[in-house]
Order: structure tokens, then sequence, then C-alpha cells
């Protein structure tokens, strides 16, 4: 996809040459910055009732009157923010997709632009154009939209151009965990994870590791090989480095949990919906995502990428229920439910981060169902006892359009591992399922600011359009940005 910005004053928008032109409407009809054709045009859309003035309303005109376009959409914006305009767009694209547009133009009667609005046009673009084919010969042509033009008024270019840049890296990294995520677990196994790594590291020039089984014994990580040892499929640690900055600035770490497959071990899942486990990958998927986004973009920090990657099988040789293991911390731990394997693998996980004196450590988890009771699928769940770290999460959130929410992580939620064979059991109970998961993840987070994501309920969606979202890659490029010099 082309994506480009073109100056334009309101005065000329009529005269836009492209295959569709696309309005969207924010605020007083009266007030939008529209020229006399598109003015026209709106004010009796409106008054014949055509358009409701109404958030994600739209409204198709052909070979509109006055217009060099032969296709208008209108689309109506809550506000003049860049979400309620992203919303407006998503709106316009399903218009404008089934159509033959192959260059659409995008203007904003409803106030100026920004490169939070470039971003969010670039991301509603790419998420409508998007579709998975690995394992679908039958899936349908990609659709005919090759280019999209922003209409910005000259003094906005650079913050417009700066968003349509942002959004195109973020769209990347969203697009390659998208990718990863969707593929079954027959076919995304740690090995794909693996070789996916080493091959954005060859694309962008970022050195990547890949420890063994063996190498993870070596170094005792107990607790990850605990889960892996049930499944055939060889475990795989996969650390991914971005050198951006001088080597003296500490690095910020991103940990992903890597289970391609999660049947519960012998605590094993029901049936209904297993297959949906296929994305227990997903915090591992945003990690090589956001560093697919790092590659576009270049930004001047040092990036870890740590992903410990295994399935959740139950077999003759997997872990069972009142097992103890001794994770690389040497704290040991007492598998009181074999599916509660996501802290297991991302305890050692967090152990091994000290290594690099990160200047802060985020994980990434599809952890807890808990969560999504909690939050639902809009927002992630974010846990940090590091106010300043939570705080810049939230914001990249916020900014990106891709929102976080902080959750509580008191002392008092801590009784519920106690273990009597253990320095700690694996699950607390049903209640705050989501806080306990952080609780224990906590107990490994030491010598480093450290927050958690769990992105059980935003990392895919069920249903009939079940798949990846590539979330939370707008995030954590943007968090990761913030370390920018
Ligand atoms: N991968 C799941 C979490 C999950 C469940 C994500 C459903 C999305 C939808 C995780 O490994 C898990 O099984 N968690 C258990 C923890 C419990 C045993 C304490 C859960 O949430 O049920
Ligand atoms: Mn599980
Ligand atoms: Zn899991």
């Amino acid at each position: 996809m082309d994506f480009r910005s073109q100056n334009t004053t309101a005065e000329s928008l009529s005269k836009t040459a492209a295959d569709a032109l696309l309005v969207v409407v924010a605020g007083e009809p009266a007030q939008q910055r529209l020229d006399a054709p598109l003015a026209t045009l709106l004010d009796e859309a409106l008054r014949a009732g055509d358009l409701a003035a109404k958030s994600g309303r739209t409204l198709y005109i052909h070979r509109p009157a006055g217009l060099k376009a032969p296709r208008l959409v209108f689309a109506v914006a809550a506000d003049a923010s860049a979400k309620a305009f992203k919303a407006a767009v998503v709106a316009g694209l399903a218009v404008v997709k089934p159509l033959g547009v192959k260059h659409l133009a995008v203007a904003f009667g409803g106030g100026p632009l920004d490169a939070a609005h470039a971003e969010a046009l670039v991301g509603a673009v790419s998420d409508a154009t998007y579709t998975y084919r690995h394992t679908k010969p039958s899936a349908p042509a990609a659709p005919a939209l090759a280019r999209v033009t922003l209409l910005a008024e000259k003094e906005l270019a650079k913050g417009v151009q700066a968003g349509l840049a942002r959004g195109q890296g973020i769209a990347a990294g969203v697009t390659l965990a998208r990718e990863c995520a969707n593929r079954p677990a027959n076919h995304c196994t740690p090995a794909f994870l693996a070789a996916e790594a080493r091959k954005l590291g060859k694309a962008h020039g970022f050195k990547v590791e890949v420890l063994e089984r063996k190498d993870c014994e070596k170094l005792g990580m107990g607790s990850f090989l605990a889960v892996a040892q049930g499944s055939h499929e060889p475990p795989k640690f996969i650390v991914l480095r971005y050198e951006g900055a001088p080597k003296n600035q500490a690095p910020v770490v991103l940990v992903g949990k890597g289970i391609t497959f999660d049947t519960g071990g012998i605590s094993i899942k029901p049936s209904a919906d297993m297959d949906e486990m296929k994305f227990d990958m997903g915090g591992a998927a945003s990690v090589l995502g956001t560093f697919r986004a790092l590659g576009e973009l270049q930004p001047a920090v040092n990036v870890v990428g740590l992903i410990p990657s295994c399935e959740n099988m139950p077999s003759g040789h997997a872990m069972k229920p009142g097992d103890v293991v001794t994770s690389m911390s040497g704290q040991t731990i007492e598998v009181l439910n074999t599916d509660a394997e996501g802290r297991l693998i991302l305890c050692d996980a967090l152990t091994y981060a000290a290594r690099f004196k990160p200047a802060a450590v985020v994980d990434i988890a599809t952890l807890t169902g808990a969560c999504v009771i909690a939050l639902g699928h809009h927002r992630s769940g974010l846990f940090s006892a590091d106010d300043e770290l939570a705080d810049r999460l939230i914001a990249a959130g916020g900014m990106s359009l891709d929102p976080a929410w902080r959750m509580p992580l008191d002392d008092e939620y801590d009784d519920a591992l106690k273990s009597n064979f253990a320095d700690m059991g694996n699950v607390g109970g049903r209640a705050g399922g989501a806080i306990t998961a952080a609780m224990f993840l906590k107990k490994f987070a030491n010598g480093y600011r450290w927050a958690h994501l769990d992105i059980a309920g935003t990392a895919w969606k069920s249903g009939a359009a079940k798949g990846a979202t590539g979330r939370p890659v707008p995030l954590l490029t943007h968090f990761v940005l913030s370390h920018a010099r």
C-alpha cells in the first residue's frame, strides 16, 4: 500500500483526482472545512435524511456533482479526535472495499489533521485490507486498493507525514504479528517462531540467538522446561537485539509468552474453542511485530526481545499437578494446575532478563481467562508496581489507540499463592485470577522496573471474525519510541 500526503486547501478538495474521495465529517455540518461542491452535497444529504449526523454513519454518492473524483463517501465521526476519525474511516472503508477503487483520497472536514489522525488512517486501511492466506488457498483476492492519499493543508504536512511513516512501521509490525498468530499450531511451532525471528534479524540487522533445550538446562530454566517436557516439539528460547542507541544506554526488554498451543496439559482444557489456544503465542507475536516496526522506524533506542516458546501438552512425559519445579531464580514452584503454564515459562525469562541490566522489562502474555472477564476485549490488563512505568504504558496505549487499563498488585493478593511444598504455588484460585497471575510474575521481576500486560482479551477475536488482532504492537511501539533519544 502506498500512503502519501498531499497539500490541499479546503477550497480545492473537490478538484482532487482519485478513484474515490472519503470525506470524514465531525461536529457542526455548517462548520466543515469543505469547498462549495462538497458543502452542498453534504447539506443536501443531511436535509434529505440520507445521511444522519451520527457517528459511524456513511453515505455513498456515485458521480457526485461538481467533483473530479467519480465516487464520494461521507463518513461521520463522533468528534475531531484521532479515535473518532479512525472509527469513521473504518466505516468509510467498509463502503469503499467492495468497489474497484485503486486510489482513495481521504479528507477531514471536521478539524485539523495531525500525526495521530494520519497514523490512525494507516492502521484502519491496513486492518481493512489484511487477508490471511497461508493455509487458505481459496481466500478472496486482495482488494484493489493500492494507494491512499491523505489531503491536508500545507502547514499540517510535516505532522501528517510523520504520522503516516509511524503508522506504516506499526502496520507492518501488526501484520507480522497477525500472520504469525493466525497460523495453526501445526505450522506455527516454537521452531517456526525461531525461524521468523532469524528472518527478521536478517532483514533488519538484529542480533538473533536461539537457546535450545540443552542451553536452557544449563541455565537452570527448570520451570520453562517443565512446561516443554510434555511435547515432542523442541522448545526454543529466542533472544532478539535491536541496537539503535549507544551500547551504554540500558535497553528496554520485551518478554513475549510463546505457547504455540495450550491444551492445558494434564489439567486439560474443555474441547469447546480449544482451537483458539493456537493464539497463546500472541505475546511472542507482538514482540516479533514490535521488532518489525523497529526495523522500519529505526529509533535511537536499544531493545531486547525474549520469547520462551513451547507447547503445553498432556503426555507420559508431561508435568503433573503437584510436581515441584525449580525455576532459574532458585525459587521452587508447586504446579497445582498445569494449565497455568504461561507464568511458568515467563518466570524464567524474567530471571534471564536481568542480565541485560534493563531500563525496564515489559512482559506480554495471553495469560488469564480472568483478565477477559475483568476487562473484556477492549483494553489489555496492565500490572506494574512502578507508577512512572505504568503511566508511560497507559499513555502509549492512548496515543496508539491500543488501550490498556491498570490493575492492582497489592501485597494482600500474595496469600493466594502460598504452598506447603514449595516457595509458591502456580495458581491462586478463581478470585482475582489475573491479579494473582501477575503477583506470581512479580516474584521473579527483581532488580529492574517491570510491567506485565495481560492480552488474553485483546490479542485475538472469536466468532465470525476469528483471528489475531496484532495487538499490542501499536502500544509497544509507542512505548519503545518514548525511550528514543
Ligand atoms: N492461555 C490461557 C489463558 C487464556 C484462557 C487466554 C482463555 C484466553 C482465553 C492460560 O494459559 C490459562 O490456561 N490460564 C488459566 C489459569 C488458571 C488455571 C489459573 C485460566 O485462565 O483459566
Ligand atoms: Mn493454560
Ligand atoms: Zn496459556
